[in-house]
């Protein structure tokens, strides 16, 4: 595929010898297994570079999984990567896949990998040094197929001279570095850009296309762009959606270029200890955030049908024998035996209803376990339900 095609086919704009050379790189590197590196600043374009490498590579058909490393709070971080057994930590109510095994036959990207805390860090080394890796809490090796590929917008060389980061695994990681440089240092791309996203909004939000007249393109050339394309695109969207004269001049331009940062520093990531937030209620938050959506799937999996056994906790410990499928009894229809979502016309809403009461009331979760159908005239007063999860 040729540079045209490639930026075609992955929506990256820009003439740029500096996007050239980059999508020259991706190109090369995405035929093979190596780990690569992303480095620049927040919003230029590393997640998009990373979309189109495993769009080339030969695992294109496999997943393409996105992990936030500086998102996920450091006590679940080995979890969430690596997986879990039941029991292994609080909360930890059944065995949890992690982003590796999700990542089997594909590619995972790892982005702002500067954040990972030293422990995840050792574990992320032996994945790349051996294939494998163990869940959380238990000892047993699993193999893995994966291409790794992260992103950083900070200096990771000055980071391990600091101690921050394990320098074997810098060295692991940096096999290819492509650099993608801020959008102040490719002005060129800059208008192409502008009118890229312009179209695009257009389109999308069904407003007329508006002309930039030249005291725009030249207020737009001198910007500093502190938030790269991402601040370029959303001040597009703006233009597209707010200003309702055809022509835009700087004068409409100038109040929506309100860059948080002047300077030549990378953009500053937002994180909750640096605004007085306790990491550990974030931690607690996250691990709740993690037991709501199992208990959701449980609650599911129990009115959907599956045997209590398989529900997991909410249901009874009572066991279905083993030869006898499980068969839930629907309001005003005859019992009948069902094996996939196909076969059964009213899923949804019958779902999320009981869904709803499952969470909300022992009667009702009593009534799930036992099959029975639920009345729907005598439902709780809206107060006393949950929000749909
Ligand atoms: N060269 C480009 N062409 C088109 N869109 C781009 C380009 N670079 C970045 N973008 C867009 O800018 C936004 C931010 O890019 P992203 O890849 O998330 O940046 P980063 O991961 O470096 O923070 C995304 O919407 C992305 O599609
Ligand atoms: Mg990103």
């Amino acid at each position: 595929m040729d540079r045209e095609a490639i930026q075609q086919r992955f929506g990256i704009v820009g003439q740029s010898a500096a996007i050239r050379n980059v999508i020259d790189r991706a190109r090369m590197v995405a035929r093979t297994d190596i780990t690569v590196l992303l480095q620049g600043e927040s919003g230029v374009g590393k997640e998009l570079i990373a979309h189109a490498i495993h769009g080339m590579s030969p695992r294109r058909h496999g997943p393409f999984v996105i992990v936030n490393c500086g998102a996920i709070p450091e006590g679940l971080l080995e979890s969430e990567l690596f997986g879990a057994e039941k029991g292994a930590y609080t909360g930890a109510v059944e065995r949890r896949k992690g982003y590796f095994e999700e990542a089997d036959g594909g590619t995972i990207f790892l982005d702002e990998i500067g954040e990972m805390p030293l422990a995840a860090q050792v574990r992320l080394l032996r994945v790349l040094e051996t294939g494998e890796f163990t869940r959380v809490g238990s000892s047993r090796p699993i193999k893995t197929d994966v291409r790794i590929i992260a992103a950083t917008n900070k200096d990771l060389a000055k980071a391990v001279r600091a101690g921050h980061f394990r320098e074997d695994l810098y060295y692991r990681i940096s096999t290819v570095i492509i650099e993608i440089p801020p959008l102040r240092e490719r002005r060129e791309d800059i208008i192409p850009l502008f009118e890229y996203f312009l179209h695009r909004a257009a389109q999308r939000y069904g407003t007329p296309l508006r002309r930039l007249d030249e005291s725009a393109r030249q207020l737009l050339l001198r910007y500093h762009w502190p938030g790269n394309v991402r601040e370029l695109r959303n001040v597009a969207e703006q233009v597209a959606v707010l200003l309702t004269k055809n022509t835009i001049t700087a004068e409409d331009l100038r109040p929506l270029l309100r860059g948080v940062s002047a300077g030549r520093s990378l953009m500053p990531v937002s994180r909750a200890s640096e605004h007085g937030g306790d990491p550990r209620e974030r931690e607690l938050i996250y691990r709740l955030l993690l037991e709501l959506r199992s208990i959701c799937t449980r609650s599911r999996r129990c009115c959907i049908g599956w045997s209590p056994a398989r529900c997991g906790d909410l249901s009874s410990s009572r066991r279905r024998p083993r030869n006898r499928p499980f068969a839930p009894r629907l309001p005003g229809r005859r019992p009948r035996m069902w094996t996939s979502w196909k076969t059964f016309p009213s899923k949804r809403n019958w779902t999320s209803s009981r869904l709803k009461r499952t969470i909300t009331g022992s009667r009702s979760r009593r009534r799930c376990e036992k099959r029975q159908p639920i009345n729907t005239s005598k439902r709780r007063p809206s107060s006393h339900r949950l929000p749909a999860c």
